[in-house]
């Protein structure tokens, strides 16, 4: 798929999204969000960007940790999760968190002007994940640090059926590249190639519950980075995919509900 195009899917499919994405996924990437957390150690007073912020899950425990004397900056590609961030901050009473509408693949901000980068279950959707990862080495102040997590290997990430299914019913690719960057030590490898140094992974496992089957789909297909084309599913076309779907997903039926096996790479990386 053409790049820009893979961007404005990627947009305009999470603008759709951002309505659903706490309550489908907050639960269920907090281990990998958690792991990210602690292998960037932030320390009060450091200026932290956090690309692909979504909802600002990762942004406002950031924003809590660097406390008053820091910052966070939160960019995403999505209008609707941006606003989403500057409501809550709006809300909670946030000064040190700030937001802006903008592509991880060309970050419009200054040359080594962070303590630590961080990109939580983002870079899977960018359309070039060298020169992205570029990019965070670029912003990264000396002595600074960045750290990513990404879903990992295919066939341990029991909802990947959720690709070919949308596939088959658009006939172009949906997010093709989506599990590259967790396959061996890709992503480890990239920030080695950025510039980074003592670059270490870590691979964890998980489970992703849903308490029926409703939950499950509403979480893959409208919730997530399928949800572009979700949105132009007829009614038939949409129970045909959630069938397809829960059978994809049947191995891991416990009850009403469902324990799917994810697996996710947090992976960090220092600017010497
Ligand atoms: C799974 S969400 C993760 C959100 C958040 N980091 C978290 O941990 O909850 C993925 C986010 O990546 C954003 N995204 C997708 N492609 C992007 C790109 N090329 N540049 C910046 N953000 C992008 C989406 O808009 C979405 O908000």
């Amino acid at each position: 798929m053409d790049a820009r195009l893979q961007q404005r899917v990627q947009r305009y499919g999470w603008d759709r999204a951002a309505s659903y994405y706490e309550q489908s996924w907050s639960r269920q990437l907090a281990p990998a969000q958690n792991l990210l957390m602690t292998m960037a150690e932030l320390q009060p007073s450091e200026r932290v960007l956090d690309i692909a912020c979504g909802t600002g899950l990762v942004t406002f425990r950031a924003a809590e940790a660097v406390g008053a004397g820091g910052e966070v900056v939160g960019t995403d590609i999505s209008e609707a999760m941006v606003e989403a961030c500057r409501a809550t901050a709006t809300a909670r009473g946030i000064a040190n968190a700030h937001f802006e509408r903008m592509e991880a693949e060309k970050l419009l901000l200054p040359d080594a002007s962070f303590d630590v980068v961080l990109c939580a279950l983002g870079m899977m959707y960018v359309t070039d994940f060298a020169g992205s990862i570029r990019e965070i080495f670029r912003v990264t102040k000396p002595g600074g640090r960045a750290v990513s997590a990404v879903w990992g290997k295919r066939d341990r990430c029991g909802w990947s059926e959720i690709f070919s299914i949308v596939e088959r019913r658009v006939q172009s690719d949906v997010c093709p590249m989506f599990f590259q960057l967790g396959t061996g030590d890709m992503q480890a490898t990239l920030f080695a190639s950025a510039g980074f140094t003592d670059v270490t992974s870590e691979r964890i496992t998980t489970i992703l519950e849903y308490e029926n089957g409703e939950e499950a789909c509403v979480a893959a297909f409208a919730g997530g980075p399928v949800a572009m084309a979700y949105s132009r599913f007829d009614d038939a076309t949409r129970e045909s995919a959630h069938a397809e779907y829960l059978e994809s997903i049947a191995p891991y039926k416990r009850g009403d509900g469902y324990a799917i096996p994810g697996e996710f790479v947090v992976t960090r990386g220092r600017r010497a």
